[in-house]
Formats: structure tokens, sequence, C-alpha cells
């Protein structure tokens, strides 16, 4: 087919720069503290585009933590398992976005925590660091990755933090893990430990039990909130305890606690961000302590059912979302066509 002056047809719209202020950021709306001063940015023809930069506050530092603690001022943290949860938890503010290994289940549609391996939790503690400018951040250490000697934990770690670009790492256990928590610190990272429900070892303990209910249940959490503390762990999360051996704990310790099932008398509460925006499908067990703020699944489900009713009665895409060209080129190259 022989198009008369076929360069012509191919008129490029140059590129454009237009400013985008916060008025017409779609971050605007949900990030108030994103500021007003506009910006440059270039109008692109792509479903590829950036999420955008996170969020200027000032960064939250373990000194901040510490801060927070001593004003009695309770702990924001909540998990992220990737670009977007991480982005949203930093705009809404937390003080500490874990990459928790709930990623097996929550993220990656495994069984349980024991399956996932380090290069996945490395992967997905970059993509959420990516997204996470202010808040402190923590890499889950994955089940196999520590447990074997401090030497195999200081060198996980450190893969963690260097690769997976987080601000420091939790591990697993009690006063059995206190050299271990020593070998890391001394390092020269941080450690948050983990101790009562602690998942990577349900098996052992018969389950996902609540801890600490009995008298020398609880005496072992205090021994091994203690034993923690002093290897040098900067926080504990505390999970499924009675609230007031929670409390007594607390009490007890320098250092932060970050309850999760534990009540209110922690330094500050965790959750697992798809437990708390509701993102899983209807009939999913949850556990009693988990307060469910939204129900995510149900708006992304209305969205995609009306994408698709729309695509099935090709009412999308609209005139809106379509690229208008000169009606001469147009008529051109109808008649070009016609011609051949
Ligand atoms: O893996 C995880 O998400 C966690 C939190 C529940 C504390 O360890």
């Amino acid at each position: 087919m022989a198009l008369r002056s076929p360069l012509r047809l191919l008129r490029p719209t140059p590129p454009s720069m237009v400013l985008c202020g916060a008025r017409q950021s779609p971050l605007a709306s949900v990030t108030p503290v994103l500021g007003t001063i506009p910006r440059p940015c270039q109008v692109r023809h792509s479903s590829h585009s950036p999420m955008g930069t996170p969020i200027s506050r000032k960064k939250v530092t373990i000194k901040t933590l510490q801060t927070l603690h001593k004003k009695n001022e309770p702990i924001t943290m909540i998990t992220a398992h990737d670009f977007p949860s991480g982005h949203v938890a930093e705009a809404a503010g937390m003080d500490m976005i874990l990459v928790g290994d709930s990623l097996a289940m929550v993220a990656l549609g495994m069984q349980d925590t024991s399956e996932v391996g380090l290069d996945e939790m490395i992967l997905h503690c970059r993509s959420v660091s990516r997204a996470v400018g202010s808040a402190f951040t923590i890499g889950d250490m994955p089940m196999g990755s520590y447990e074997v000697s401090p030497q195999q934990a200081v060198a996980s770690a450190l893969r963690i933090v260097k690769e997976g670009r987080v601000q420091s790492v939790k591990l697993e256990g009690g006063a059995e893990m206190a050299p271990t928590i020593k070998a890391i610190t001394q390092a020269g990272i941080a450690v948050v430990a983990h101790i009562g429900l602690t998942p990577q070892r349900q098996s052992s303990l018969g389950g996902f039990r609540v801890q600490g209910k009995s008298t020398a249940g609880a005496l072992k959490l205090l021994e091994d909130a203690l034993a923690v503390q002093e290897a040098g762990a900067f926080i504990v999360v505390l999970e499924a305890v009675p609230p007031e051996i929670a409390r007594i704990i607390t009490n007890k310790l320098r250092i932060p606690t970050i309850g999760i099932g534990a009540g209110t008398g922690c330094s500050g509460q965790v959750l697992v961000q798809v437990d708390l925006t509701g993102y899983f499908p209807p009939g999913r067990f949850i556990p009693k302590f988990v307060k469910q703020y939204g129900n995510v699944w149900n708006e992304s489900l209305k969205a995609i059912e009306a994408y698709r009713d729309e695509v099935k009665k090709r009412e999308y895409p609209a005139p809106q979302h379509t690229y208008p060209m000169a009606k001469e080129d147009l008529e051109e190259f109808e008649r070009l066509v016609d011609r051949n």
C-alpha cells in the first residue's frame, strides 16, 4: 500500500510539561502533609507511571521512638508487603512499618510462615522501602535464616538491611535467642524481638495459642522480655498475651513493647495491614484481636466488576479516555486507506 507523504501522518505531539500542584495531584486528597508547592511533572501516555514520591515528614528514628515511649505516647506499627501497601502506610503517618513474614500467607498465598525464604523477604523489603520515606522500617527474619548460629543470623540480618534497605530486623524467640540478638546488635543492626505467640514455632507451641496464661507461663514471658532487652533489642513485640500480663511486662521494661492481641497496656500496637483494611475474601479466618477498619476487598471487587461490565457493554473506554487526533489528519488517513 503506497501512502502519500507518510511522514506527514506521523506528527508527534511534543512532550509537554505541566505544573502538578497539590490540587492536581491524586495524592493530595489523601495526604495533607504533601504540601502545596507546585512541582513540574511530565504528561505520560503510559499506564506504567511511577506511584509518586514518598511524603516528606520528619524521619522517624530510634530516638523518635524512644521519645514517644518516654512521653507515654503510643507507637503505631503496621505491616506492609509491597510498594503500594508501604506507600499507603507511609501516607497514613505510621511510626513503624514492618515487612512481616505474614507476607507468606497474605501476599504469597502460602499456608504458613515456614515456607517463605530470605531472598523473598529481601525482595519485598526492598519494594516497601522504596515507598517509605519517613517511617522506621523493619524486616522480618524468616524461619531458617537465623536459628542455626549467631553467625548465620548476622549474615542474614546484614543482607536484609543492605539489600532489603530496611532499618532494622525482627526475629522470634526469647531468652534462647539472647546470644543471637547480641551478635546482631554488635554488628550494628537494630533488633526488634518477638515473644509470646511466635508463629514460626506454631507447630512446637501446639498451634496458634495465647501465651502467658498461667503463672508459670507469665513468668517465662517476663524472663524472655528481660533477656531480649538485656541482649540489646530496642523494642519487643508481644503477641497473643493476656492484657494484664502485657501491661506488667511493659512496666518492667526500659524498652517499648508493641502489642498484637495483648491489650492497650503496651507501648504501641501492630496489626497486619490486610487484616485491618479488610483486603481478604469473605469467610477467611481472622484472629479475635483484629479490628477490621475498612473493606478494601469489597471496594476492589465493586470496581473490578464495574470495569468488567462496562467493557462487556463497550461503555469503557468513553471518549474522555481516548486520544483525539486532528480531523483533517483522520480524513486524509481514511482517504488513503480507502484508495488502497
Ligand atoms: O509477620 C508479621 O506480620 C508479624 C506481625 C504480626 C507482628 O510478625
